[in-house]
């Protein structure tokens, strides 16, 4: 009897943007992230006739299963297994999160697929299984902070935990300024990231900053944190605006969104946002400012969201 397998998203804070190879899904730099609490997915496998879909209970067709049929049928190579599979997963991922919920979907399919086939494999095995399916799903795999080691094949390039349960105070709320779905797929966005001239800077950038972030951590020095998670954001999104052609994931809020997060530092409100390949806008705090921050997001614009996350566990199966 196939176990339920569930994993939390979570938010990079040195961000994977680039691939050294689209097959195997290897980046060309090393990220970091914080696992969530508030966003998660729930996936269940079981023996079927044919290749089946489900997403809170919605039968999918169309480009969604087919990358989950592609992807199963990979696995299946891989270890040998093979079988017709009915796939239900729940994503608990609001689409107000403004989060994408591929991180947690693909680590939460690998585990579950390593559970129904009685594989023995290892977290890290595991988070290189996801990694296939979005390189963002090999940091689920682990809870509180995670690293994805770039490495330089299939068999290096898995994320490790940093710190599981940390005790830091960090919060993310996450603010939906627009819940369109994005018009650029990040693979998409990253392949055309690297006409810009700014490119080389960003991976040569990648060492300190990585380093720079583990330190803040490890000292557990929030400004340090949001500082470089902000400055890593701005310097993935000035590449799309100087690609060739050059594009933006950013909407006229998300503007005004930025300059508010700045406001707010200049009052004393310690803040700093990061975003993905998106308009939404993501802002680290601490506890004691979550309240005001909301307050003030909710003045300034008519329709927003914000769910506030704090740091999520691992992967984990339910019977
Ligand atoms: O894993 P993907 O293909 O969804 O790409 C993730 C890209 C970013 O969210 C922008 C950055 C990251 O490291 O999560």
């Amino acid at each position: 009897m196939s176990r339920t397998a569930r994993a939390h998203t979570n938010i990079a804070l040195i961000k994977y943007w680039g691939k050294k190879d689209a097959k195997l899904r290897l980046p060309l730099m090393s990220s970091l992230s914080m696992t969530l609490d508030a966003f998660y997915s729930e996936t269940k496998l079981t023996d079927a006739s044919e290749m089946s879909f489900s997403l809170n209970g919605v039968k999918q067709e169309g480009p969604a299963a087919s990358r989950v049929f592609n992807y199963l049928k990979l696995m299946q190579e891989r270890f040998g297994v093979s079988g017709s599979l009915a796939v239900e997963s729940i994503n608990h991922v609001p689409t107000a999160a403004g989060l994408a919920s591929s991180s947690s979907a693909f680590a939460a399919l690998a585990a579950a697929f390593a559970d129904h086939y009685q594989l023995d494999v290892d977290r890290q095995e595991l988070s290189r299984m996801a990694r296939m399916g979005s390189g963002s799903a090999s940091r689920s795999i682990y809870g509180g902070f995670a690293v994805w080691q770039k490495g330089s094949s299939d068999a290096d390039s898995f994320a490790y935990p940093l710190v599981e349960s940390p005790k830091m105070d960090l919060k993310l709320l996450a603010v939906e300024l627009n819940d369109q779905p994005k018009k650029i797929s990040s693979t998409k966005g990253m392949e055309a990231s690297k006409t810009s001239p700014f490119y080389q800077t960003w991976l040569d950038r990648n060492d300190q900053e990585l380093a720079d972030m583990e330190d803040a951590i490890k000292t557990g020095d929030f400004t340090k944190l949001g500082s470089l998670a902000e400055l890593n954001a701005s310097e993935m999104h000035s590449l799309t605006l100087t690609a060739q052609p050059g594009f933006t994931y950013f909407e006229p809020d998300t503007i005004k969104a930025i300059k508010l997060v700045g406001n707010l530092r200049e009052k004393g409100v310690e803040c700093y946002y990061t975003i993905d390949a998106g308009p939404n806008v993501k802002i680290l705090c601490q506890s004691q400012n979550c309240k005001k921050i909301i307050n003030n997001f909710e003045t300034a614009f008519e329709r927003v969201k914000i769910i506030e996350a704090g740091f999520g566990p691992g992967i984990s199966y339910q019977d």
